[in-house]
């Protein structure tokens, strides 16, 4: 007979390159949650430094750790819900697997959740000492004016909607889970748009440690992913993330383009008209490229030299679509004659078709080193 309790609470840990960091963590939960029935699930997306096979190697000799090995599939949201969704426990709790998050209030927010007091135990990075916090300045701003923009849209005040380090009830998220979007690293902050009325929250403060092994996969960039759920939200679930940040980066390169245009005709540098809109459509198509690969499709994104390669690829992707833009527009302009739905219709056409190549084609099939 098995005389291991069944686990009420599963830990969920994605990773991506945290070889070093998995094992201490294990150590660090098996100390803090001595009390407690608890399993540790790290989700893997086949990480090139061995993560999985270090945590295979540790589960093999402790049941309290299992390990999911994710292959061809990239994305720290994805990797989250399909921890969580491998958990048969009463709550789940997710930590990153680089030990920033500090495990030791885990026990606190366990007991807030089993005594029956809340729904939902969010880890809230708190400033012990100024200059000692874990979050450099620039972020520590993005993340207020993150909460303060999550309050205006969704009317839940929470003070760290993009925390990656919470607890929660499983049937929730389970029930949820169809509606919840894998692109993206907001997993928190989309479980909550997501979640039915009246979840109770509480907030359990820590101290963001700075990272030792290892390096962060994200960027103060990641504040536009946040828009992106925001937008995908608002549009009841039907403009995906990655639709609606690929649509922003169009947006910015349409400023970009203009600017150019508008300072190369002032300074009167180049022979002609011409010459300005093709060093004008140049830049803005390599800064819409090095946009998206930073923030759309960050984790797929191109490194050192092949960055031309994928500038080269995804030139080519958009020279087709401002071919196919130009054909919808004309053809619908002889059949209505009213230029501004023809344009419109052109440049809609022209987006979907570079957003959809994009993503099949050129950011497809990559990691990021
Ligand atoms: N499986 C998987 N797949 N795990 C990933 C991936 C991925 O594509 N990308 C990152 N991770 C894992 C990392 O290995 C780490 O354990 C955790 O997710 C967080 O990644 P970091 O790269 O350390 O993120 P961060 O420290 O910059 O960002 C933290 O703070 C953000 C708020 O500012 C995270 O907690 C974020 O979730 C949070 O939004
Ligand atoms: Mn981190």
């Amino acid at each position: 007979m098995n005389d291991r309790a069944a686990p009420i609470l599963s830990v969920i840990v994605p990773t991506y390159r945290e070889a070093a960091n998995v094992p201490v963590l294990f150590e660090r939960l098996k100390a803090v949650l001595a009390d407690l029935a608890w399993e540790m699930i790290v989700v893997d997306d086949d990480s090139p430094d061995g993560t999985a096979d270090i945590a295979f190697g540790l589960a093999a000799r402790d049941p309290r750790l299992r390990c999911i090995r994710r292959v061809k599939r990239l994305g720290l949201a994805g990797a989250v819900i399909e921890g969580i969704l491998s958990s048969s426990a009463e709550f789940v709790a997710v930590i990153d697997g680089d030990l920033q998050h500090d495990e030791a209030i885990l026990p606190a927010m366990a007991a807030a959740l089993t005594a029956g007091a809340a729904d939902l135990a969010i880890g809230v990075r708190v400033d012990k000492q100024a200059g000692e916090r874990g979050l450099s300045p620039t972020r520590q701003k993005l993340s207020d004016a993150g909460a303060w923009f999550f309050k205006r849209v969704s009317g839940l005040s929470v003070s760290d909607p993009m925390s990656g380090f919470f607890m929660i009830r499983r049937a929730i998220v389970g029930e949820i889970a169809p509606r919840l979007s894998s692109d993206g690293f907001k997993i928190l902050a989309d479980i909550l748009l997501c979640a039915p009325p009246g979840l109770r929250i509480v907030e359990t403060p820590y101290v963001f440690r700075k990272r030792r092994a290892g390096e962060s996969k994200l960027s103060p960039l990641v504040a536009m992913d946040f828009l992106g759920l925001i937008v995908h939200h608002a549009s009841a679930g039907i403009l995906p993330i990655r639709f609606v940040l690929f649509a922003a980066v169009g947006g910015l390169g349409l400023v970009v383009h203009l600017s150019i245009l508008k300072a190369l005709i002032a300074a009167a540098a180049l022979p002609s008209f011409s010459a300005d809109q093709l060093v004008a459509t140049i830049a803005a198509m390599t800064s819409n490229f090095l946009l998206n690969n930073e923030v759309t499709y960050r984790e797929y994104r191109y490194r050192g030299w092949s960055i031309l390669s994928g500038l080269l690829l995804f030139a080519l992707v958009c020279s087709v679509g401002v071919v196919v833009n130009i054909d919808i527009a004309s053809w619908l302009f002889d059949f209505d004659h009213i230029w501004w739905v023809a344009g419109f219709a052109g440049a809609l056409v022209g987006v979907v078709w570079n957003y959809a190549v994009s993503t099949s084609f050129v950011w497809r099939g990559r990691r990021s080193g």
